[in-house]
């Protein structure tokens, strides 16, 4: 057996667990904390609400909100001559996977000198990063959780992945309420950005025993969780279900990395500024189909798992009733299912296809894929 490692941070979890964010950090030795969030966040009061307790533990804070949705080189860069300028020693993110990517890219440059875009690719990072405490606002990103951070170069227009374990937060406080402030849109698209981490977390040839269980029931949930969670805002059972779900997915992807729907997922991100779980939702059905034949044991599992029952039923027909199971909870949420419908240009293809394979998220894709066969599931997805 080859070696594997797991790594987490601590995890604090519960309705209120905003409230343990000062003594957080009080924990790891903050003095004055870098606050990332989004202006979203912001007016939804929970940015305000981390303030509070952060001042509770007398503690000193500088809040920064500059950042967008799918976050750039110069958002980084500005936000860490501010972490510089204002002599902070924490970085403290409360938002979606956007803010929360961001402050772990600018706690990097807290520590280590350059562009950030010398950190590209895996293993990158020399010094250790100043404390980390990720607070998420969304169910999906499991940034908070991750050795990930993806960043839009914006001269190149791709995301460029930043994998290191030294992004890892130190600690993760995941308040399922928060969930409440967002739309059914936004928790379409999270969910099924969650939904993608736990299928291609299953199917990776990273994947151990230890991830295998985390995205087995993160697909259980979110199967039994998405739909009400969408339906209604103020469903808080469905939204405890898809925080946990969320979490255990955000595990698995970070230890057993993706696959081909990410790696290809980045390029139009980086392209076009599209939402994130979009265009995983449109690329899941044909990747899977593809990858079938890699691991056609899996997908009779992850079947179960989704609530079908394959009992009696051949390798092939369980894997369909799978895939079908997909395609249906996407179609229930009315999410875009062609990649036009994003803006995406025929004559975009052929670029975006030399540069997904190139993703470090297609290292581990179960089944092989060139360039060309990039291009043909782009091509399918139009
Ligand atoms: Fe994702």
């Amino acid at each position: 057996m080859q070696i594997s490692k797991f790594a987490t941070p601590e995890i604090i979890f519960g309705n209120q667990s905003i409230s343990q964010i000062g003594e957080s950090l009080s924990r790891l030795g903050a003095r004055k904390v870098f606050l990332v969030s989004d202006p979203g966040v912001l007016d939804a009061g929970w940015a305000e609400q981390a303030i509070k307790h952060i001042k509770e533990s007398n503690l000193d804070y500088h809040l920064w909100t500059h950042v967008t949705p799918n976050p750039k080189d110069y958002e980084v860069h500005a936000g860490a001559a501010e972490y510089r300028d204002h002599e902070c020693n924490a970085i403290v993110g409360v938002g979606g996977g956007s803010a929360m990517d961001a402050a772990k890219a600018i706690a990097l440059l807290g520590t280590n000198d350059g562009s950030i875009l010398q950190y590209e690719g895996v293993d990158k990072i020399e010094r250790p990063l100043p404390p980390m405490v990720m607070l998420p606002t969304t169910a999906g990103s499991g940034s908070e959780v991750s050795q990930f951070s993806i960043i839009v170069d914006s001269a190149r227009k791709v995301k460029m992945a930043i994998i290191s374990k030294s992004l890892i937060p130190d600690i993760a406080i995941i308040d399922p309420q928060t969930l409440m402030t967002k739309d059914g849109r936004l928790t379409a698209n999270t969910g099924i950005d969650a939904l993608t981490h736990a299928i291609e977390s299953y199917i990776s040839l990273a994947a151990t025993p230890l991830t295998e269980v985390l995205s087995l029931s993160a697909m259980r949930i979110i199967s039994q969780n998405l739909r009400p969670s969408v339906a209604s805002q103020y469903n808080l059972e469905a939204k405890q279900a898809m925080a946990m779900a969320s979490l255990q997915a955000g595990i698995a992807f970070s230890n057993a990395i993706l696959g081909a729907v990410h790696a290809m997922s980045h390029q139009l991100g980086g392209l076009l500024d599209t939402p994130h779980g979009e265009v995983n939702a449109i690329l899941l059905p044909y990747v899977l189909e593809y990858n079938y034949i890699a691991a056609p044991e899996k997908y009779r599992k992850m079947a179960e798992a989704m609530g079908e029952n394959v009992a009696g039923l051949s390798l092939h027909d369980a894997s369909r009733l799978m895939m079908k199971a997909v395609t249906n909870l996407t179609g229930d949420l009315q999410i875009p299912v062609t990649l036009s419908e994003l803006g995406l240009q025929p004559e975009h293809i052929e670029l975006l296809s030399r540069n997904a394979v190139q993703d470090v998220c297609m290292a581990t894709n179960p089944r092989d894929m060139s360039a060309e066969d990039v291009k043909a599931l782009f091509q399918k997805a139009m």
